[in-house]
């Protein structure tokens, strides 16, 4: 098998299916009206204690909560502990270079809680004091500058939500479906609201010379990961940010500091973000040589594919968030596009032959994740589902045959194919693809 930073292996076949538990034992509407519908809601579900529901008074409600020092600094409700970032212990050779994933089938809306982000590192997450910490601007620039954190926030600020996807996010699919759940195929994305400073601010306080065509970007992190950037890009819309979702970085996105570069891969946000060196040429760095390139099928390889084209996912129902209930239910997903703003979203629910237009609900944003829905009743049909993206640019998300005719199996990255879950007369779902 093959194995690299990013990759990862085969499932081992046990572990494929999981089958679902009393999923349609609680909470049934029964059909005989409104009376024993109401008896069947005094049923505990799993987990729970019949001495707390209707007509008694829940515990809760018989003592004091906790007051409001218990925790200076919140968390969630000790009932949500399963909604957590996950890893797969057999992917990587070593914690540190490696990688967990966000947790989509448990959110909603579009942003991703801080806490549960997913996380890629090369050597760790590096723990910085920001009072000791710089960002050093040299190379083809008319004065070198050393800024400190303080400095950085005396620029103008500007505030955005973007997606960052990992290239090698679903890259294990290239040859079939083999990891059954929605966190190990897609959570390599999370989606956050940025505050920072546009990177043209910092570039135009140093000088550029008129032969500066290139930035290296350099981490403070023991990997000292670097890549090279287009200063066409850096002039654009690419982001110094020092705080995500209103609060400072997390010490594991890259605190005090990361790039943000709006719609292209994952690996160039360096984290940790210490060093730019302006420069006429790239670096031709490991991270853009041996590593995130694209291996073709006549062995060839594609060098500097930034942009994260469209692609959606079915959060919900997924192999870890079956169906429950027969009747009213709700299909949940996401779409972004690094090309722009999701335009629509289809849905099938036979695999690919009928196509029904999502409604996408809440904030449509250029280059961040868009939410969108299907209502729909289920009677035990089985199911097979997939959704499609579109966006601005006109792009229409291929199905994973179409991106293999193109790329050959040789891939890793990139690998942004119309997803398919099998949902069985039970409820249970799985991860499939149909050819
Ligand atoms: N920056 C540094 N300094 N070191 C790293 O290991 N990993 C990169 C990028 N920036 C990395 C880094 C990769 S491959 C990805 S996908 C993103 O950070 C992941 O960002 P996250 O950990 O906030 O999800
Ligand atoms: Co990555």
């Amino acid at each position: 098998m093959r194995k690299t930073d990013d990759d990862q292996n085969t499932v081992p076949a046990g572990s494929r299916r999981r089958f679902l538990q009393g999923a349609l034992a609680g909470g049934v509407l029964a059909s005989g009206g409104a009376s024993s519908a109401l008896a069947q809601k005094r049923v505990a579900p799993e987990g729970g204690n019949p001495k707390n529901l209707p007509p008694n008074v829940p515990g809760w409600s018989q003592v004091l909560g906790d007051g409001v020092a218990a925790h200076p600094y919140g968390k969630p409700s000790k009932f949500e502990k399963h909604v957590i970032r996950r890893d797969v212990e057999w992917l990587t050779a070593s914690r540190e270079s490696s990688v967990n994933f966000t947790p989509l089938h448990e959110l909603d809306g579009i942003i991703t809680p801080n806490g549960l982000c997913f996380e890629r590192h090369h050597a760790g997450a590096a723990e910085i004091n920001p009072a000791d910490h710089r960002l050093m601007v040299h190379g083809l620039v008319d004065k070198p500058l050393l800024f400190t954190m303080d400095d950085l926030k005396r620029f103008p600020r500007t505030n955005r939500v973007y997606f960052l996807e990992c290239a090698a996010n679903s890259g294990m699919e290239w040859r079939g479906a083999q990891l059954n759940g929605c966190q190990f195929t897609h959570g390599m994305v999370h989606n956050v609201m940025y505050t920072g400073v546009l990177l043209k601010h910092i570039l135009a306080e140093a000088g550029l010379k008129p032969n500066a065509k290139w930035l290296q970007i350099e981490g403070a992190d023991s990997a000292a990961m670097n890549r090279s950037l287009p200063i066409e890009k850096a002039l654009e819309d690419t982001m110094v940010a020092f705080k995500m979702n209103g609060e400072a970085l997390r010490t594991e996105q890259g605190y005090p500091l990361r790039l943000v570069v709006p719609g292209w891969e994952g690996n160039l946000w360096v984290k940790w973000l210490r060093r730019i060196e302006v420069g006429d040429q790239p670096w031709l760095a490991r991270e853009e040589t041996s590593k995130y390139t694209d291996l073709m099928g006549d062995g060839r390889s594609r060098r500097y594919t930034f942009f994260m084209d469209a692609k959606s996912i079915v959060t919900n129902p997924s192999p870890e968030a079956p169906l429950k209930f027969k009747g009213r239910n709700v299909l949940s997903g996401l779409a972004w596009s690094g090309r722009g703003k999701v335009t629509r979203v289809d849905v099938s629910l036979d695999g690919g032959r009928n196509w029904s237009e999502a409604r996408l609900d809440g904030l449509v944003l250029d280059r961040s994740v868009t939410r969108f829905y299907v209502d729909f009743d289920w009677q035990g049909a089985e199911l097979m589902i997939q959704s499609r993206a579109h966006d601005s640019s006109g792009y229409v998300q291929p199905t994973k045959d179409e991106l293999r005719k193109v790329r050959g199996v040789n891939s890793i990255y990139h690998n942004n194919g119309i997803q398919t879950w099998l949902v069985r007369s039970n409820g249970e779902t799985e991860n499939v693809e149909i050819s």
